[in-house]
């Protein structure tokens, strides 16, 4: 049986009806189309999948849609304010922070969530925030300039 919640989604609000065991990634990319947000694993070991909850990051595939009633959600699709990229996603294209892309949006709210949080002093404590985000193409040293560059 569904059940109904009221989630601000990117600024919006929606009033959505859920299975109770339908994650929030499943919400965003299939009921909502926000597919930026990736599924990796499914499990949280990958990272692929993070947004942001009440400005916290979390992994979308272990947080039940149903939890997130009554908050605000941020997804990559938010960052950008109209036209202009967020500094983040700008540091991310300066310094070649992906290659094939696909971990990208993950990598990159944990990286917003990571300087917001003060936790971009260094690159070894970048590196441990950082660590849940998995990067097949290992892209690690460009995500860490990346990050650095934004927290100066
Ligand atoms: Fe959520 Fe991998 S898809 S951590």
């Amino acid at each position: 049986e569904k059940v109904p919640v009221s989630i601000e989604i990117n600024g919006k609000a929606h009033k959505l009806s859920v299975e109770p065991r339908t994650t929030l990634l499943d919400l965003l990319r299939e009921q909502l189309d926000l597919t930026g947000t990736k599924k990796g694993c499914d499990y949280g070991q990958c990272g692929a999948c993070t947004v942001h909850v009440n400005g916290k990051r979390v992994n979308s595939c272990l947080t039940l849609a149903v939890m997130t009633h009554g908050k605000k959600v941020t997804t990559i699709e938010g960052l950008a304010n109209g036209d202009q990229l967020h500094p983040m996603q700008e540091a991310f294209i300066k310094h070649d922070g992906f290659q094939c892309g696909y971990c990208t949006p993950g990598q990159i709210m944990s990286a917003v969530a990571c300087v917001r949080e003060g936790h971009a002093n260094s690159e070894a404590e970048i590196r441990e925030y950082m660590s849940g985000n998995i990067c097949r193409c290992g892209a690690y040293p460009n995500i860490v300039n990346a990050i650095m560059e934004v927290k100066e």
